[in-house]
Formats: structure tokens, C-alpha cells, sequence
């Protein structure tokens, strides 16, 4: 098992990566990263997800330009869209793919590959672009790479006190 002490320095040492290499990522890698989302949890364990690996740059160089803030989209060889299906958890599609999103970036740091969440989007258009339907959810597309450049340094976060409450 992995030792809690690093897996907390795991947790912490993420980042989100904005800057990628113009390299291709082995099928072995993406693989890894698709079975972190694949095992999930979800609510009734009903899986409603759908994840497309998106290797064509002129489907994300458009869908990058739609978001203020979609320019990783543009930088990356790669992005995974995490689709929701709605009618398979209709209660629980956003919280499903959300964790599942989670799951696949923490794999991706194991790898060395650096994620961008990226919600920065014309979610209509870049689902036209997907071939997706009315009853799937695009939550994400997280643009992925191998990160070009230093790790970005910490970003900021809360002081426990200030987000937790203890009742007795
Ligand atoms: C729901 C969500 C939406 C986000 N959307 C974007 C985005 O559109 N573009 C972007 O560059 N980063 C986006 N991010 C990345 C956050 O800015 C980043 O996670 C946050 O600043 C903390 O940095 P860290 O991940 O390095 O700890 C998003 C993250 C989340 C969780």
C-alpha cells in the first residue's frame, strides 16, 4: 500500500499543466489513464460515462477558441472529453464524471502527463464537434500532454480552519 504521508504529497504536488510537448502519448499510458476512469465509483455503480480521446488538433484548436480561459485545449496533442450520460444516472451524471475526472488526472500525474480540466467552453459547439447527442453531458475536455517546462508552483489553498467545522 501506499504510504499515507505520500499520498498526500501526491495529492498536493499535482498541478494543473497549461504547456505540453508536441508528443504523442503511448496507447500503454492512455490506457492507464482510461482504467483510473473505468474504476470510479458511481452512484447505484452505474458508470454513465463515456470517455473520448480526442488526438485530432483541428477539433481542439476550434473548441479552444470558443473558451476565454480553452487555450491549454490548444496547446495539448491530446484531450479526453468525459461525457455524463444523463438517462443512465439522471441524479448523478455531474458527481460521477466529476470524480471520474479526478481519478484519471491523478493517473496522469503518476505518468508524468499533465492535465488541464478545462470548462472554459462552447459546450453546444464542442459537443456538434463530438458527435454527441442531447442526452449526454460534456463536463470536461481535459487537455493532456507531457508537461513542457518547469512545474507550475503551488497554487493557494484555504487553511483548514477557514473550510472546516467541528460539531460535537
Ligand atoms: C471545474 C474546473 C474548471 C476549470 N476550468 C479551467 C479552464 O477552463 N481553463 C484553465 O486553464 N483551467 C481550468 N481549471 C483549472 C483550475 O484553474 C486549477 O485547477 C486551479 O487553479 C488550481 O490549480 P491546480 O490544479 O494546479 O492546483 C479548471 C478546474 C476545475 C476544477
Amino acid at each position: 500500500m501506499i504510504k499515507p504521508e505520500d499520498f498526500l504529497n501526491f495529492i498536493k504536488g499535482r498541478r494543473t499543466i497549461r504547456n505540453f510537448q508536441d508528443k504523442i502519448i503511448s496507447n500503454k499510458e492512455i490506457e492507464m489513464i482510461l482504467e483510473a476512469g473505468r474504476w470510479t465509483p458511481s452512484a447505484s455503480n452505474r458508470q454513465p460515462w463515456e470517455f473520448i480521446i480526442i488526438k485530432n488538433k483541428e477539433i481542439l484548436k476550434n473548441i479552444a477558441k470558443t473558451g476565454i480561459y480553452g487555450a491549454p485545449l490548444r496547446k495539448a496533442p491530446m484531450g479526453i472529453a468525459i461525457i455524463g450520460k444523463k438517462l443512465e444516472n439522471p441524479n448523478w451524471y455531474i458527481q460521477d464524471t466529476s470524480l471520474a475526472s479526478m481519478n484519471m488526472m491523478l493517473m496522469a500525474w503518476t505518468l508524468n502527463i499533465g492535465m488541464c480540466w478545462i470548462g472554459s467552453m462552447d459546450r453546444e459547439y464542442a459537443k456538434e464537434l463530438l458527435g454527441l447527442g442531447k442526452d449526454d453531458f460534456l463536463l470536461t475536455i481535459l487537455a493532456t500532454g507531457y508537461i513542457k517546462g518547469n512545474i507550475p508552483k503551488p497554487t493557494l489553498r484555504k487553511s483548514l480552519e477557514e473550510i472546516t467545522r467541528i460539531l460535537k
